[in-house]
């Protein structure tokens, strides 16, 4: 079936893939389930389109807009309308997970309409936390921001409701439990930092450090030993070049927006690491 060129991502999403997408395309071998444990925008899952696929991450707001859009499209939508554009009314909005009552009372789909309310206003769409899990960036004061996409929000809802996509929320490691042969896994997990000033980790409230990237490796390991073919995608570092040597690794070029500093924007490179041909 030919791929509906409407689904695509909602959320921008820090190391958000759209544009390595050709190159990692070139590299997808055939499987039975697809696997993608760190899923943020999702980007090669919404290109694929898989009929099977296992979706994870471990950001719970962001697995409650996937459920949302798949659940309570219209809702959604409905609720996307009420937004305002005026820095007035963001601060407001991003302002309530600072009071947990006030959060805690809010619908999934409230949940669900803030977050992506906050990624298409905030200063360059993306979804940053601090420390105490509370969403800290700052206005974007974009001319006309699109809140409520519509037409993309039906898509990806029936995208996902057409076809097999099970949602997990949690470690990558848990999210591969009973994985079977024929399978295959994509990681784009949170990058090992090239330089000091790069060292973006606000993703999630915790992190993802070098023993996170260890303990990555060994997944990886545990897969290639059960003829599980994966594919990962990360900076090339000298320490994730060391780690992964006894894979195949290809270097790519690549620009990346994270930093909101634009002297460190420009082309860097990365690795996407396989093992198989
Ligand atoms: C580089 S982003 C993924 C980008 C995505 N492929 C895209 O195209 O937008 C990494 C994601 O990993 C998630 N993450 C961080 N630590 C994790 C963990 N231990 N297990 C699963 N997901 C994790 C973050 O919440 C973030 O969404």
């Amino acid at each position: 079936m030919k791929a509906n060129h409407l689904v695509a991502p909602i959320v921008k999403w820090a190391g958000g893939k759209r544009q390595l997408l050709p190159e990692i395309c070139k590299h997808i071998p055939q499987f039975s389930t697809y696997y993608e444990p760190f899923i943020g925008g999702g980007a090669l899952l919404f290109k694929l389109q898989p009929k099977k696929a296992v979706i994870n991450d471990f950001n719970d707001s962001l697995m409650n807009v996937y459920k949302i859009i798949k659940t309570h499209p219209e809702e959604l939508i409905e609720s996307l309308k009420h937004h305002n554009n005026t820095s007035e009314y963001y601060y407001e909005i991003r302002g309530i997970d600072r009071d947990h009552n006030q959060y805690n009372n809010f619908s999934d789909i409230e949940k669900a309409s803030r977050l992506i309310y906050l990624n298409k206003t905030c200063y360059n769409g993306l979804f940053r936390v601090n420390r105490n899990g509370e969403f800290n960036s700052p206005f974007g004061y974009y001319k006309s921001p699109n809140i409520v996409n519509e037409i993309t929000i039906k898509a990806v809802s029936r995208y996902l409701n057409e076809n097999d996509i099970v949602f997990k929320t949690g470690d990558f490691d848990d999210a591969l439990k009973g994985i079977r042969k024929g399978a295959f896994v994509y990681f784009d997990p949170p990058y090992d930092p090239i330089s000091l000033s790069s060292n973006f980790t606000g993703y999630t409230d915790t992190g993802f450090g070098r023993s996170e990237q260890e303990r990555l490796k060994l997944t990886c390991d545990n897969l290639h030993k059960a003829g599980i073919k994966f594919l990962l995608s990360n900076s090339a570092t000298n320490f994730i070049k060391e780690l992964y040597k006894d894979y195949n690794i290809k270097t790519i070029l690549a620009k990346r927006q994270i930093s909101s500093n634009a002297t460190t924007r420009g082309d860097i490179e990365e690795v996407l690491i396989s093992n198989y041909d």
